[in-house]
């Protein structure tokens, strides 16, 4: 069965009080779409319809980013959902098949629930979940055994039909040219004055159709619609993340403190010490460690390697094997082949290390001229002495050495000594003759009080 995928995100999001679209704020650091866009990856849909309307340009950005193939439909003013489906529908000109309509805030639904749904055999199924707790938000599914007749919104039920507690998620499956039909037909006579999506089933039913639910849990259909709710789904992510990462072999020491990001992979083995973030595209090798207190974002770290305390590494930092990063260490683009050494206090950015070279406490490589950026390049078992600047351009050569508190402007040849300092002075008893100097000085002003 060949399936289509629509993602409604064209709210505003009044209740988050915010300049930014609801969609595009973020849990495990990506926007609330790319959730949803990634679980319905799962289905390997034909066909990915993206609405959007509020901060149109940057949800499409954010769009086209997670899925490049995505269509983007604007829909101007927002009208209800089913108003939001009817734009999407002439994207899906000529596709044959079901479509599933998700929601761009809705970031926890489950590919296998996306599955079910798929594999539903009535004209119409919709996704709901049980609960207790009177939602008033939430429409509510109206069932006769495992039909369904109608769905209900809240604002247009009665008490009676508020009391029921199977709610409706919003998310939709149904055949495509189905869904064609039953949209084009919705009508927005009802409280809120919208069209209404979830008018679909009964609309279904008049005509002789099936329509049906199937359930999950309650967690999986978490909206957001608040900062309070962003709060909350952060918090069940990362639970959830934390649990997946002890299920799969890595020692997390404080896992509470650790926060990962939706795409960051941890191989068996791993050690992760408290307080690590992870940002966006991360990988870590099976038996690597991370110490405490590390900020990670868009870096491979291998097999082997070791991080931290208080270690920074920025896009684009390749940490080989057996690789050794110690505290106060920034990484930024950067190559460090394997063995290499970078223990304190350092910024290496646009540059290439050599195998087991060493880099000695304090060294910067200067890649930035106030205009451009530009590389450094360091050759295999070098030896960069503590507090070299390496101002960029610039390559030091295979086993060459640069002495402690050098600028090294030049490049260096291979196996060379650099030193690019000041020459020391060594004055015999001028410091003695110096203090008493100032002593002196001082008590004179003292007695002239
Ligand atoms: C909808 C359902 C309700 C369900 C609830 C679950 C309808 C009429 N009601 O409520 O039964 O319990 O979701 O969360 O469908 N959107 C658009 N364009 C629009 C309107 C909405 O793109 O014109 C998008 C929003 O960006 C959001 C999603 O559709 O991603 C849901 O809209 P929202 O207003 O949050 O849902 P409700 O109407 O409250």
């Amino acid at each position: 069965m060949q399936v289509s995928v629509i993602v409604l995100a064209a709210g505003q999001g009044t209740r988050m009080n915010s300049d930014t679209p609801k969609v595009l704020h973020q849990v495990a650091a990506a926007p609330l779409l790319h959730h949803a866009m990634r679980a319905s990856m799962s289905l390997d849909p034909e066909r990915t319809v993206v609405v959007v309307g509020h901060g149109a340009e940057a949800v499409t950005k954010a769009a086209l980013a997670e899925n490049p193939d995505a269509q983007i439909v604007v829909q101007a003013e927002q009208l209800g959902t089913g108003h939001a489906v009817r734009q999407a529908l002439p994207a899906l000109e000529g596709f044959a098949g079901k479509v599933i309509v998700l929601y761009g805030d809705t970031p926890f639904i489950t590919p296998e629930t996306l599955e079910k749904l798929a594999n539903s055999a009535a004209d119409v199924t919709v996704l709901g979940f049980h609960t207790d707790s009177r939602p008033q938000r939430y429409g509510r599914l109206v069932m006769e055994g495992d039909a369904l007749l109608r769905i209900v919104e809240y604002k247009d039920a009665t008490e009676a039909e508020r009391a029921i507690t199977l709610i409706n998620s919003g998310v939709v499956a149904c055949d495509a040219a189905v869904l064609a039909d039953l949209v084009a037909g919705l009508t927005n006579t009802n409280a809120a004055g919208e069209y209404y999506l979830t008018d679909i089933p009964a609309a279904a039913r008049a005509r002789g159709l099936s329509a049906t639910a199937v359930t999950c849990p309650e967690a999986e259909t978490l909206g957001i619609d608040t900062r309070a709710s962003l709060a909350e789904a952060e918090a069940a992510f990362q639970a959830r993340a934390r649990a997946e990462a002890l299920e799969n072999g890595v020692t997390l020491t404080a896992p509470e403190t650790v926060f990962f990001a939706l795409d960051t992979h941890v191989g068996r083995d791993a050690i992760i010490g408290p307080n690590v973030m992870f940002g966006p595209g991360v990988t870590v090798e099976s038996g690597a460690e991370i110490k405490g207190f590390c900020h990670l974002e868009g870096c491979h770290i291998s097999r082997g390697a070791t991080v931290g305390p208080f270690a920074r590494l920025r896009p684009g930092a390749e940490l080989a094997e057996d690789v050794h990063v110690g505290n106060f260490v920034e990484i930024k683009n950067a190559i460090l082949d394997e063995g290499v050494k970078v223990g304190h206090l350092t910024y290496l950015g646009d540059a290439h290390v050599g195998e087991h070279t060493n880099i000695g406490a304090g060294t910067v490589t200067c890649n930035y001229d106030g205009v451009m950026k530009h590389r450094t390049t360091i050759g295999k078992r070098a030896f960069i002495g503590s507090d070299t600047m390496l101002v960029a351009p610039v390559t030091v050569g295979d086993g060459a050495l640069t002495a402690s508190g050098s600028v090294i402007t030049e490049d260096v040849p291979a196996e060379a000594v650099a030193i690019g300092r000041a020459r020391q002075v060594t004055k015999p008893g001028l410091a003695t003759r110096m203090f008493e100097r100032l002593r002196a000085i001082k008590a004179a002003k003292t007695k002239g009080q």
